[in-house]
């Protein structure tokens, strides 16, 4: 064999060897996990043989705890960049067969290379987290290099859409530098999210729980709000990735590539006209609206079992994507919560990073009172959906289907947070409170005075009725130009599109300034 002859050799050695990552053994007990290894995970999310990797041959430099006798090509992180879609992402896969995916300052060099390419060109990031965080061996150098890629994670932010699928156990870092990124996507049964394992915590705290309860798929979507999707498996988590990156633009300067459709645009929904009931109480399903109005019903959904009370998705119209906010009147009547405002905010801060319009469909009775919520914040968090609506410059077309009282009328996209385009249905009530509650506070005093309790709830009836004929109805707001139309709602779609169209090339800015001050 000629000299070049056994190099190339020696450099597919290298390369076989570099692909068994923490060797066969540790490889087996990943897939007996029911999870896929580092290299299968960017074979499956990528355009066929679009990767092309980077570092293959970095190993790391740590010579404590007998590690200078244990390295492994790659050294436990897979980088480099492919295409989704044939749309360029930059991507990092952790390979829990080496270390547990743990990270070393090497390991971080390599993460930081890719996050330094995709800033440069504007491209996406998807990282791939299976790591049980810091490299233990390493100490600081570890840390530093966990820094180093939070810095990274914290400047692309607004800049290029980061993404983070969770998709084994992730302690410390490997759950910090998700936090900081855009959305989280969890597998079921095969992910954990934590500060710490269960091992530390039974140490530091005495407290016994399992991974599962500690920091489960379950746990992040329905209680803690950390995750914005879950899959029930690997291959799932993946394709929803590609889906989400087809609503996403590729950075802050683009927009989202349109995506033609065929489903009308003046498709009238006579199903509409008939959803809202007549009773006021009555609860209907905000995602039945979405799912009429948008292309083809089809809408990507975050946080799905976390703040219910509030739905907020991807969707399209005429083939635009568009992000939608919707108070959900089938949960909790729709109010506005302290949870539901986080979720809002940071979907609506999303949105106008990445110019992509905002919808929102008002049915809202207004803030949640009580202690429970004061306690804990309603005021600032509430603030931080009023604050991420009054600040947005992309279009806004608000849609009020019925209630819109008080605080959350504001809140909501109103016309006075520079909502461009505000339509409402004509069940739309749009009041400083609800009938009842109104009354009693104007009234208190005359009912006070009225002895005989027919004779009362008669008074209260005939009150009720007089301010609703008043001020819970459309036309108080629609006279002074706070709403734009008043619609059918069978033409929703239509409107909203239109309304979309005309907004095409709306500029708006917000004043010169570092940045805002973000009721956090
Ligand atoms: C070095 C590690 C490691 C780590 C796991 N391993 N975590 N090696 N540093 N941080 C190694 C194990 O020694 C083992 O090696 C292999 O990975 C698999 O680990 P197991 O414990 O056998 O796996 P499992 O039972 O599935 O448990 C996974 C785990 C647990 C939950 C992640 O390993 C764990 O709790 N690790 C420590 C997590 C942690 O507290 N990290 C925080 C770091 S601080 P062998 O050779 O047996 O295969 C941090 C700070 C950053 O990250 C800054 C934040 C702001």
């Amino acid at each position: 064999m000629s000299t070049q002859g056994q190099k190339i050799k020696e450099l597919i050695e290298l390369r076989e060897r570099a692909k068994l990552g923490g060797g066969e053994k540790r490889i087996e007990s990943q897939h007996k996990k029911g999870k896929f290894t580092a290299r299968e995970r960017i074979e499956m999310l990528l355009d066929e043989g679009s990767f092309e990797e980077f570092d293959m041959f970095v190993s790391h430099r740590c010579i404590d705890f007998g590690l200078d006798k244990e390295t492994y090509l790659s050294d436990g992180v897979v980088t480099g960049y492919g295409t989704i879609d044939g749309r360029l992402v930059y991507i990092f896969s952790q390979d829990f067969t080496v270390f547990g995916g743990s990270l070393s300052e090497m390991f971080a060099a390599k993460i930081c290379k890719v996050m330094d390419m995709a800033m440069k060109v504007g491209a996406p990031v998807i990282g791939i987290n299976d790591s049980g965080g810091a490299r233990i061996q390493e100490g600081v150098k570890s840390l530093g290099g966990y820094a180093e890629i939070f810095e990274r994670n914290i400047l692309a932010s607004g800049v290029i859409p980061q993404i983070s699928a969770i998709f084994g156990p992730c302690a410390g870092g490997a759950v910090y530098s998700p936090a900081l990124t855009d959305f989280i996507i969890m597998s079921r049964n095969t992910s954990y999210m934590f500060v710490t394992g269960p091992k530390v915590v039974k140490t530091v705290t005495g407290e016994t729980v399992t991974s599962e309860e500690l920091g489960g798929a379950s746990v992040h979507s329905a209680k803690s709000g950390v995750a914005h999707f879950v899959s029930d498996s690997e291959e799932e988590g993946i394709m929803l990735i590609r889906k989400l990156l087809s609503y996403l633009p590729q950075n802050n300067l683009e927009e989202t590539p349109l995506q033609p459709t065929n489903d009308p645009i003046d498709r009238l929904e006579d199903a509409l006209n008939e959803i809202i009931p007549d009773s006021a109480n009555k609860p209907y399903d905000i995602k039945d609206v979405i799912a009429a109005v948008v292309d083809n019903g089809e809408y990507l959904e975050l946080q799905r079992d976390f703040a219910a009370n509030i739905v907020t998705c991807f969707a399209r119209f005429n083939g635009q994507s568009v992000g939608i906010v919707a108070n959900q009147p089938k949960y909790l009547a729709g109010v506005l919560d302290i949870n539901a405002s986080r979720k809002a905010a940071r979907f609506v801060r999303f949105c106008d990073a990445f110019n992509i319009p905002i919808v929102t469909l008002v049915d809202v009775p207004g803030f949640l009172p009580g202690t429970g919520q004061e306690y804990n914040g309603i005021i600032i968090h509430g603030a931080k959906l009023l604050f991420a609506y009054g600040e947005a410059t992309v279009p806004k077309v608000t849609v009020v289907l019925r209630k819109a009282y008080g605080g959350a009328y504001d809140v909501m996209s109103s016309k006075h947070l520079r909502g461009d385009i505000n339509y409402a249905w004509p069940s739309a009530e749009i009041a400083v409170m609800g009938p009842k509650g109104a009354i009693e506070v104007l009234l208190s005093r005359e009912l006070d005075s009225i002895e005989d309790e027919k004779a009362k709830v008669e008074f209260l009836l005939r009150k009720e009725q007089e301010y609703k004929e008043k001020f819970a109805n459309p036309y108080v707001a629609a006279k002074f130009g706070y709403i734009d139309d008043v619609i059918e709602p069978r033409n929703t779609r239509f409107r909203i599109i239109r309304a979309l169209q005309s907004l095409a090339t709306k500029k708006d800015t917000n004043p010169a300034k570092k940045h805002s001050n973000l009721p956090l």
